[in-house]
């Protein structure tokens, strides 16, 4: 069975975003070999000027390392991860700081920066508070995410996104969340 990794930022026990990954989860899991990684529970810190002076030595913390390495041989990658401040929590970026490392998630070929990830898609799941559609320039979530695998090599990255929830009635809000689902599974199907 292939590999797949979803990433789990979600932050409340009644995450909108949650509803939607296990949405895709029910569907992913027959075709794959799921690993959840809880990016809360780990709390990996972002870098120091200390840490990255032993990183720049070729120390880097040991779960760290194994969590980059597994993420580097993943076939397919899912971030769930709520809209926060444009994009999406800080502690999801220090988690994508700590796994960005050379010779594991990507390299260089003396020109510039090239990844080295097996994965070729990655799913990531989202829901904002604002009237902001995937693509909108203050969607600084999934433009992120495109640029990050631009750096790792992940491939193409499908956004799955509800957005206005928090401009909506509330039946509204679990009407598009219900629907969001659904896209999600299609997606999962083919994903
Ligand atoms: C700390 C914080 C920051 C947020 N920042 C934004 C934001 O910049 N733009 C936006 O559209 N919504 C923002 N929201 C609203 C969330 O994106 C929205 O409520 C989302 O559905 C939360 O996802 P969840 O239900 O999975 O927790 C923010 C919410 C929180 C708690």
């Amino acid at each position: 069975m292939e590999k797949l990794i979803i990433i789990d930022s979600c932050m409340r026990e009644e995450s909108r975003t949650r509803v939607i990954l296990e949405a895709a989860k029910e569907v992913l899991s027959a075709r794959y070999d799921i690993e959840t990684i809880d990016v809360n529970a780990i709390g990996l810190p972002p870098l120091t000027p200390e840490t990255l002076k032993e990183r720049t030595l070729g120390k880097v913390p040991e779960e760290a390392l194994s969590i980059a390495g597994r993420l580097a041989s993943a076939d397919r990658i899912v971030i769930a991860a709520p809209f926060w401040d444009m994009s999406f929590p800080a502690i999801l970026k220090a988690f994508f700081e700590n796994m960005s490392l050379y010779n594991v998630t990507f390299t260089d070929d003396g020109t510039t920066c090239t990844g080295i990830c097996r994965c070729s898609k990655v799913l990531y799941i989202t829901t904002r508070g604002m009237n902001i559609p995937t693509g909108d320039f203050r969607d600084q979530g999934s433009s992120y995410l495109q640029a990050l695998s631009s750096l790792w090599g992940l491939g193409e990255v499908i956004t799955v996104a509800a957005w206005n929830l928090d401009y909506m009635p509330l039946e509204k809000v679990a009407e598009k969340v219900r629907e969001t689902a659904e896209l999600a599974r299609k997606i999962s199907e083919e994903f």
